[in-house]
């Protein structure tokens, strides 16, 4: 039995726009009730009239802890599929302390917060049924590109979080895994709810991230990392690699992008194999 079935909950945050909102697509699907959490309200207004099937909405900013309790109170704890998902872009330098705050607040804080409003009534509720936790993170919290530290912070510290999680809840029937979508045509990257743009070619889908999702998750897969219709899984692992290279060969951080090291990068890249 899968946590997709019918009358089971999920609880989705950032569920009223892109990832998340093809997510709660999913869900609906297979039958489950679906809480929505987003501070968007307008999109919040468009999800609740193209969503079909039960659908709570619920304006909320995941990155305050009242706004946490609020949300238990209203959803309850019987939830057996949590999506930490809601995410912000932004751009920002050292020194931009309003910057790293917002980011942080919501990437960070806000899985924090989920994590500790509902983490203990899963524990409570193992046995009774599947349960899964997804948490939403990046590329960019694996391979760390220069240009948006605060982000890349973010995304790290999620990764990790979702990675102890994933350990202290081995012996339980609760499923863990970090979702990391590659590039993603989204409210992030301009495709907001109601917007009627076309995807870029080289970009995935929120709704190809939704089903790459569900097919790891079927196969129990910890580390959901997806490819676009731009890079490949294969080259996904080979920058992963080349990153961890640089601790692990004493080279300084983000060789991939200095000049000094480009094209070595390059060149082990393409004789790689993985
Ligand atoms: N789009 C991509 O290419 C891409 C790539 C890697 C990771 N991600 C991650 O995917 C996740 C989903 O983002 P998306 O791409 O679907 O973008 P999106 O903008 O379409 O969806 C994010 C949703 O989160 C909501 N949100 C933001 N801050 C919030 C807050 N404080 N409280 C409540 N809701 C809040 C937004 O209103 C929005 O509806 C994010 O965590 C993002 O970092 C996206």
């Amino acid at each position: 039995m899968s946590v997709f079935r019918s009358s089971a909950h999920a609880l989705i945050t950032g569920g009223a726009s892109g990832v998340g909102y093809s997510v709660a697509q999913l869900c609906l699907k297979h039958s489950m009730r679906v809480s929505i959490v987003d501070f968007n309200q307008s999109s919040l207004d468009i999800a609740g009239k193209s969503l079909k099937g039960e659908v709570r909405l619920i304006k909320a900013d995941v990155s305050s802890r009242q706004d946490w309790a609020s949300i238990r109170e209203q959803v309850g704890t019987d939830v057996d599929f949590l999506m930490l998902n809601a995410g912000i872009g932004g751009r920002g330098t050292w020194g931009d302390e309003d910057y790293f705050d917002k980011i942080l607040a919501t990437n960070l804080g806000g899985v924090v917060n989920g994590l500790n409003a509902y983490v203990p009534s899963f524990k409570e509720r193992d046995g009774k049924g599947p349960s899964a936790i997804v948490i939403t993170g990046s590329k960019q919290g694996i391979t760390n590109p220069p240009g948006n530290a605060a982000y890349n912070a973010s995304k790290a510290a999620v990764k990790t979080l979702a990675e102890h999680l994933s350990y202290d809840l081995k012996d339980t029937s609760i499923g863990v895994h970090l979702l990391v979508p590659g590039w993603t045509f989204t409210g992030l990257s301009g495709n907001t709810p109601g917007s009627e743009k076309a995807k870029p070619e080289g970009a995935w889908s929120a709704d190809q991230v939704a089903n790459y999702m569900y097919a790891k998750m079927q196969d129990k897969k910890f580390y959901i990392i997806c490819p676009d219709d731009q890079v490949t899984e294969e080259t996904d692992k080979k920058r992963m690699l080349w990153s961890v290279g640089d601790i692990v060969n004493e080279r300084p951080p983000l060789t991939r992008w200095r000049d000094e090291y480009k094209e070595e990068a390059e060149k082990w890249m393409k004789e790689q194999k993985v």
